[in-house]
This record gives C-alpha cells, structure tokens and sequence, in this order.
C-alpha cells in the first residue's frame, strides 16, 4: 500500500511517501526551490518521492493532505462573529487557503497529467494537529504513548494532547487559535529585534546570556490553567487579523507584529533589527525561554497524571526548543521521550501520511523512526560526472584513505564540507549535508565566522557524538538523534570541546550510531582514534540559504565561502 503525505500552502511545505508503512522518501520544497521555509504547493517533492518509489501517482493508493478546512469550523464562524474587524481578515485568509486546497487536485494533475477526478478519491484531509500527533506517535518506538502538539496554530488549534495505543491515538483536549505558547514566543522574539519567520531559535540561544528576572511579569501575560493548558491576557496581543503568518506570491511565510503596545509598555520599547542587544533584553530572552519552560512543564505534569503513562511523544513548532526538550524528563513523570526529525510543519506530509496507514486504514505499527536521511541522493560517478562538467580538479579516494584525509584536515584547523548520502529530512543537518570543524579550538566560531558563517556571536555550535560516548560527555545519558535535545556537558569535558560548550555549559547534541550513520559515525570515530575526542562540530551546510541539497549547491557554497575542504561521497576538492 502507498501512501504520499503533504504539507503544502503552509510554512516548511514538503512531502513524503509511506510504501507499506515505510517512509522510502520525504524531503522539504525548500531545499528544491532554494526559498526558506517555503510555503506553496511541494510539486518538486512530490516528484521527488514518487522518483524514489519508482512509481506514478496512479500507482498511490491515498493521498493525505496535512490539513483539513473544516476542523473547528463552527468555533471559526463564533469567532468571526465575535471578533467582525479582527477576524475577518483571519477568516478570509484562511477561506482563501481552503480554496487552495480543493484546488489541490488541479495541481497535482498539472504535475502528474493524472485525472483530476481520480485524484480526489485518492485524498484524505487529516487535520493539522493530529497530522504532527501522528508524526511524533506512529514514528516512535512505544506501544503506548502521552501525546502533545505544541505550535503557533494550525486548523485553528494550537495545542493538542491525547494518548496513543498501538496504531490509533484518540484526542484529549486542544486549545483554541489565537491563544498559543508559538505566538507568545514570537511575540517576544519580535520585541527582542529579530522579525523573520523562523528567528525563535536566535532567542533560545541569546537566553543562556541573561538572568530570568522577568519570569513572574509574564505570569501576567499568559496564565497556566486547572485544567493542564493556558490562557493568555489578550491585552498582550494584536488582533487576530494582524497575526495570521501570509504567504504572498514568493511563497514566503510572513508573520505581522504579534505584541500590542501595551506589550511595550510593560516590557520595554521593541528592539531596533541589529540595534545593541544590552544585558535588559537578555534577561528578557532568558525570562521568556524559562517561562516557556515552566509552561511545558506544567503541560506535561499533567498530562502524565491524566494519562498515568511513562512515555512522552511531542511534535509541532514549539517542538524546536530543544533546550526545553532537554529539560522534560528531569522536570516530569515521564521516562522517556521522542520527538522527530521534522517537528516542525515540514513533519505535516509524513505525520498526515501515518495516519491514514495507521490510524484510517488501521494497519500495523511498523518499525520506528530514527533516521533522518529520506532525502536527495547522488552517487559517485553522478558526483564524478559533475564535477567533470564544472571542470573541477578532484580526487576520489577508498573509504579508508578518505576518513584519514579529511581527520587530517580538521585537526589541521580545516573547515570541511560533508555531503554524503541521503539529506536530512528536518531543520538540522545531521552528517549527511554538514560542515565539519575540530571541536577543541577554543577559536572555532571566529574560524567558522571568518571563513563561512557570519552569524550572531551568541549563537552556539553544535556537538555531533559517537553514540557509546554520551554518557562520557553530558549529565544525562539518551539517545538523541535528531539533535532535538540540549543537555549539560560534563564541566570536566568543557575546555576539552570547548567549541561546540555553550555559554552556559551546554550542547545541543546529535547522538550518531554506527547502525543508523555508519559513515559519519567511522568519521568521527577516525578523529577519536587521532585525538582521544568522540565529537565533531557540526553546523548546516549552507550559507544564508537552505540546506545544500545537490553536488552543484554544495560546490557553489564551497566555492563562494573559505571552505578548505569539499568532500562529495568519496571525491575530494581541494584549495
Ligand atoms: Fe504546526
């Protein structure tokens, strides 16, 4: 049975394809348009994934679209009635989405030349919460799990929780658009001076700067509930007409100011972009990420004692604070937890997939999920063809030779660009589309800065680690393999990485196993047998634009950048 997902008219849009319960391939249009987080229709992803399962889209059983117009539709008509300037412009985006998406059989008919008619009986609308519940859920390894979806808004929800057994999950409570922990962040992340879509991260990496003196303040903006959920002063907050995330012809999501100027009474004049971060807005970023904090606490404490589980699946923008994800399992019942790879919308087309297999169809549970490679792939001799074509001198060498050359060139202070296998499938780059440097140099980020990345001085780098050296490394000891989770690093291992060592002791680790990673994993464990150090940093191959996805972008960034090293499978370019 095949199965093709899709998020599509919504930020991150991408797609994915289930054969029987496997995802074979999902990627992000992103990496295929080269426009971030690019919101239309995923046309090339889609024909990526049915490339990849060899198949025409006569030959896909169902199509599940990461969206469904009619959820809380009457809730969206009171809310129209009570909010008549508000919402309005709220409502006529979202009527206009709709439309988008009944045109959705046209599209893929223009791309497919498949029947418009065939096509609709193929699809299934699956809301958007579910759609990320599932991606969390039917990817991770428990019989039995808590659920939580944490995000702006999606199908004018914005948080959801409920408990999964086996291959069904059923829905417990969900909180209403606009009242949302996504828009609280954002708000402030606005107010702190960085206004594009996607910029939260910058907050959760400026707040280990700060002191949280704020916290209680924002007791008054958003109130934790009996209930296990949250409230929020809508006093904070613009009207709804103005908060929607728009997408305009470029395909670019774009959220208008979200806080009120009483917002800036309370917590201060917003910040200029690039004006001077001063000690008041770090304190401010490290107020708004505690609170944060305290409020996915509270969200799962209760749901804990709700569902008396000890299993925890979490998906949905807000998923992307790994440093809060870092922080659950020590702050709850919980014992374990799984997130993945794509958290975030992009994770709609897989989740929206799953399902329909499991959930609509009622198929099996099939095996879980912690690979994040679903994406583009080229093999030597395509790579050899390419970079023939460029008229580019390189060398290709035997695996071994190839560890041990580009070790040597990252103990040498080298920066390396890592292309090999499938691309991620998610925000992170997990040794697959990668740049490489030696974790040990206390002056790694002016290296990195100086020769690609220019990037804010506060923003951390992060550790990939062999799996068996976790425990070695950081205070806490799990399996991490999409980079989800900050933890502390040992304070005795601190001057050992100090490059990948965040201001505040910790790291954002990806935990790579031999079975799941086999070549980055024999990378890194060449480095280890060099230095005695199972780590590497690891930063996104790109500069200022998505992830590289092909052998032609990852050359263009090497050759635009200082880059030392460009190694494309087992061919090596060189200055
Ligand atoms: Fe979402």
């Amino acid at each position: 049975m095949i199965i093709l997902g899709i998020n599509a008219y919504h930020a991150d849009s991408s797609a994915a394809i289930l054969v029987d319960g496997k995802l074979l391939a999902a990627t992000e249009e992103e990496r295929f348009t080269r426009v971030k987080h690019w919101a239309g229709f995923p046309a090339q992803s889609i024909l990526f994934c049915l490339k990849e399962a060899g198949i025409t889209l006569n030959e896909v059983d169902h199509i599940a679209i990461g969206r469904d117009p009619k959820a809380k539709l009457m809730k969206k008509l009171m809310y129209l009635l009570k909010n008549p300037m508000g919402g309005f412009g709220t409502v006529m985006n979202r009527l206009q989405n709709s439309r988008k998406v009944s045109s959705l059989e046209k599209e893929f008919a223009n791309i497919t030349g498949v029947n418009e008619k065939i096509i609709k009986q193929k699809i299934h609308q699956v809301e958007h919460h579910r759609s990320h519940l599932a991606s969390a859920f039917f990817a991770s390894p428990f019989e039995e799990a808590a659920l939580l979806s944490i995000d702006g808004s999606g199908d004018f929800t914005t948080t959801m929780i409920g408990i999964g057994k086996l291959n069904q999950f059923e829905v417990l409570d969900s909180v209403d658009f606009p009242v949302s922990v996504g828009s609280f962040y954002t708000a402030f992340t606005q107010l702190l001076g960085f206004p594009h879509y996607g910029d939260e991260y910058k907050v959760m990496g400026l707040a280990p700067l700060g002191e949280p003196k704020y916290v209680d303040k924002l007791r008054d903006v958003i109130h934790f509930t009996k209930n296990g959920l949250f409230n929020w002063n809508s006093k904070y907050f613009k009207s709804a007409k103005d908060v929607v995330v728009t997408y305009g012809d470029d395909h670019i999501p774009f959220v208008g100011t979200l806080y009120t100027p009483f917002m800036e009474e309370k917590f201060g004049k917003a910040r200029e972009k690039g004006a001077e971060l001063t000690q008041y807005h770090k304190d401010l970023a490290a107020s708004v990420q505690r609170f944060t904090e305290e409020l996915i606490f509270h969200i799962v404490n209760h749901l804990q004692k709700r569902t008396g589980l000890k299993n925890l699946c979490i998906a949905g923008g807000v998923a992307q604070n790994s440093v809060a994800n870092g922080k659950i399992l020590k702050n709850s019942e919980f014992e374990n937890l799984y997130i993945p790879s794509a958290g975030h919308d992009a994770g709609i087309s897989m989740g929206a997939a799953y399902y329909v297999y499991n959930q609509v169809l009622k198929q099996p549970r099939t095996q879980a999920i912690y690979s994040a490679y679903t994406g583009s792939i080229f093999n030597n001799d395509e790579i050899e063809t390419y970079l023939q074509s460029r008229n580019i001198s390189y060398t290709r060498y035997d695996d071994s030779e190839l560890y041990d050359r580009v070790t040597n060139c990252l103990i040498n202070s080298g920066v390396v660009g890592w292309f090999q296998g499938r691309a991620e499938f998610g925000p992170r780059a997990l040794g697959a589309r990668s740049i490489l440097a030696d974790p040990r140099r206390n002056d790694a980020k002016d290296l990195l800065n100086a020769k690609i990345k220019r990037r804010e001085s506060f923003r951390p780098f992060a550790p990939s680690i062999l799996r068996e050296y976790v425990d070695e490394y950081f205070e806490l000891n799990d399996n991490v393999p999409f980079m989800e989770k900050v933890f502390p690093i040992k304070k005795e291992k601190h001057s050992s990485i100090p490059a990948v060592t965040h201001v505040d002791g910790t790291g954002r680790l990806q935990s790579v196993d031999s079975k799941v990673s086999p070549r980055y994993y024999h990378l890194i464990d060449t480095f280890r047998q060099k230095t005695g150090i199972p780590v590497l940093l690891n930063t996104s191959f790109n500069e200022n634009e998505p992830i590289v996805n092909t052998p032609g972008e990852a050359l263009d960034c090497y050759l635009r950048t200082k880059m030392d090293m460009l190694v494309l499978e087992n061919c090596v370019v060189q200055r």
